[in-house]
């Protein structure tokens, strides 16, 4: 093992880690699959589809396509990872094992972010919907339904649902994702009667002209970054959530069978309907006429003539969204865990109740996730999320292929198809996607960084090396 910030934490103690704060074994497959299904099918697909078609017009078909396939050679990644290494933490872990400490506190320290950012992006999604339905039959001002960016002083319904998810997750694990099961299959449907409602309107000329803002990210008159990699930098948004199967890698049964499941499984399910969805959208209406708007699948149907349709798919975003917000919020408080335990983060923080759950931190994530959910626009929470998890996918990929180089002989029991390919594809497709971002996203996150960074070298190393 290597010293200092470059010191490696043997795969053994990863995999055996610290006796009595183990996490109780509650879950397989399929509630694996559920857990991914339910964390990517989210805000991503229907709100960010209307950003994403602002910014690359019908090529945003295209956008998802490049953003779907660099996720997939990231999830086949992660598989091989999560399988080798079957211990919460997921890139952060699997950085800590393979590349070293101070690396692992970036990937950790980005996990953090994206996790945070996440859960508050989706209860702010979430929220749109609400708000009207809770306006019309309870009456409660919009004042006090948007945060101040829309003119309002607090998002109450976004810190409500909040609180709501994190009380499933104190309850235990496996009641969750039962609970869960059931909401993906909510929101499931209602993709499916979207596109069969919507596809028989289906008209070729809505393609046409096909890529009015080009390939590369370029800023407009307007000082909005366009163009198919901004849009794509932004939908990557709609596809990740199949790394919170890996954050729960030491609470499954059988980790090799079931993590390979969770995870190629429940990401080619949502490649097949993103496609379908975004096909369906853009061939019935046209582009402009949703971009950009809080609600872009209603609209269409409601555009279409079909306000019946309109209202169940509504009401069914505001029942299951909350899934996408239990699967961040479940591996974002994983990760606040496995950081305490290798005492990166204060170890008081890592206590299990009786039930398997992390209690405090799950409640000291709740309350800085209402915080942000409260008073921060969705935009700039999702771009910033979107920072964090490249960053994360980059360190998976990287960590795959040295472990190649440096053990290539170890057990695997999920082995990445065209490694050379596959890996580099990620890295690479993972890098020119951040660099598609908004510039002020990404000063963003190197300041988060800087800030981590500085932590790091002032209280960490200094307390891990004397562990
Ligand atoms: N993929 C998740 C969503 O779209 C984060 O909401």
């Amino acid at each position: 093992m290597s010293d200092g910030i470059f010191r490696r934490k043997p795969i053994e103690s990863a995999a055996d880690a610290a006796g009595g704060q183990r996490l109780a074994r509650t879950l397989s497959w399929p509630h694996l699959v559920a857990l991914g299904v339910g964390a990517i099918v989210g805000t991503g697909i229907l709100t960010l589809i209307g950003v994403g078609a602002d910014k690359a017009g019908p090529a945003v078909i295209l956008s998802f396509g490049i953003a779907g396939l660099i996720c997939a050679c990231a999830a086949l990644a992660y598989a091989e990872m999560a399988t080798m290494i079957p211990t919460s933490g997921s890139a952060y872990t699997y950085s800590y094992t393979v590349i070293g400490e101070v690396i692992a506190w970036v990937v950790g320290w980005s996990l953090i972010l994206e996790y945070t950012l996440v859960v508050s992006a989706v209860a702010v999604g979430w929220s749109g919907y609400a708000a009207p339905l809770l306006q019309s039959y309870l009456g409660v001002p919009m004042t006090l339904m948007q945060g101040p960016e829309l003119g309002g002083i607090v998002n109450l319904p976004a810190i409500g649902i909040i609180a709501v998810v994190a009380g499933m997750l104190i309850l235990g694990t496996k009641e969750s994702a039962t609970v869960n099961a059931v909401l993906v299959l909510v929101k499931i449907v209602a993709l499916v009667v979207f596109v069969a409602v919507a596809l028989p309107y289906f008209d070729a000329a809505n393609f046409t002209p096909f890529s009015p803002f080009g390939f590369p990210k370029s800023m407009g008159a307007d000082g909005v970054e366009r163009g198919v990699m901004a849009a794509a930098a932004i939908i990557f948004f709609a596809f990740y959530g199949f790394d919170a199967i890996a954050t729960a890698a030491e609470e499954t049964k059988n980790p090799a069978r079931d993590l390979k499941i969770g995870i190629v499984g429940s990401m080619l399910i949502c490649i097949v309907i993103y496609i379908a969805v975004a096909a369906a959208a853009v061939g019935a209406i046209g582009y402009t006429r949703f971009a950009n708007s809080p609600e872009p699948l209603a609209l269409i149907l409601r555009e279409l003539g079909q306000p019946g349709a309109a209202k169940y798919l509504a009401a069914s975003a505001v029942i299951a969204l909350p899934t996408v917000i239990l699967a961040f919020f479940y591996g974002q408080s994983r990760i606040f865990f496995v950081m305490a335990r290798d005492r990166l983060l204060p170890s008081g923080l890592a206590k299990v109740s009786s039930r398997g759950a992390p209690v405090r931190i799950t409640l000291f994530t709740a309350v800085l996730v209402a915080v942000l959910a409260g008073f921060v626009p969705l935009g700039e929470l999702a771009a910033l999320a979107n920072a964090g998890t490249l960053v994360a996918f980059i360190a998976v990929a990287t960590c795959m292929l040295i472990m190649r180089r440096r053990a290539p002989d170890m057990a695997r029991a999920y082995r990445t198809p065209l490694a050379w390919v596959v890996g580099p594809i990620a890295i690479l497709g993972c890098a020119y996607l951040f660099f598609s971002l908004p510039q002020r996203t990404q000063l963003w996150f190197f300041g988060w960084n800087v800030v981590g960074l500085i932590l790091y070298f002032l209280f960490v190393a200094r307390r891990t090396r004397t562990a």
